[in-house]
């Protein structure tokens, strides 16, 4: 239904395509991206060999995917948490973040890699490296499957990184534009929406 109705409206709109233009257009393909968890899966699990287990915690709700694929191709021990976040909207302070669902277990001791689909201004990874270094966690790092490396507004450093991509909204893969698109298996973008958040 949601698809048709953005069908519909591109139908409407003169210039624009009919139903079967209304895809989003590939930026990543599916092939692209399995080759590249295979790659971080086999680099993190030499990373972390040998030093017991690694907490993943995966950023909701984008993230689930990527955490996922990339769980299951990890040769160490491992567990699934998750965390949500989300964006101050109206908010005065620019780039502040909210923390909306926290961790069910405690991470004190324990090796933790955050798992984000995507780095735009680097303000939601910062914050939650931030607060789980307080958690007295063994090491905290961060893994995400893409970067838009020109929007960085705070310097962060990842640890793991499938692929930087230009300054464009990208839906699939876990990614969403208002909830749509989610389950895309590849990466691609919206033509007519703008990257302004
Ligand atoms: P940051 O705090 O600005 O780095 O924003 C990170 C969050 O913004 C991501 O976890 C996504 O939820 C969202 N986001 C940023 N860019 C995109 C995009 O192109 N597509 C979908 N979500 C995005
Ligand atoms: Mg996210």
């Amino acid at each position: 239904m949601v698809l048709l109705d953005r069908a519909l409206t591109r139908c409407q709109d003169p210039g624009r395509g009919v139903v079967a233009e209304s895809q989003p257009k590939v930026l990543i393909s599916e092939r692209d991206i399995q080759r590249r968890v295979d790659e971080l899966a086999t680099q993190i699990s030499q990373d972390y060999a040998d030093q017991g287990e690694l907490v993943l915690i995966g950023v909701l709700k984008g993230a689930f995917i990527f955490l996922a694929d990339l769980a299951r191709r990890l040769t160490i021990p491992r567990t699934i948490e998750f965390i949500a976040v989300s964006s101050y909207q109206n908010s005065r302070v620019s780039g502040a973040v909210r923390l909306v669902m926290d961790l069910r277990a405690s991470i004190a001791g324990k090796h933790a890699l955050i798992v984000e689909d995507i780095v735009d201004t680097g303000h939601t990874i910062e914050y939650l490296t931030e607060m789980l270094k307080t958690r007295s966690p063994a090491s905290v790092r961060s893994c995400a499957l893409v970067r838009k490396a020109e929007r960085a507004q705070v310097e962060v450093d990842l640890d793991y990184l499938g692929f930087d991509i230009p300054d464009v909204w990208v839906v699939g893969y876990g990614l969403d534009y208002a909830e749509r698109d989610r389950t895309l298996p590849y990466i691609g973008v919206l033509e007519d929406v703008e990257a302004d958040t």
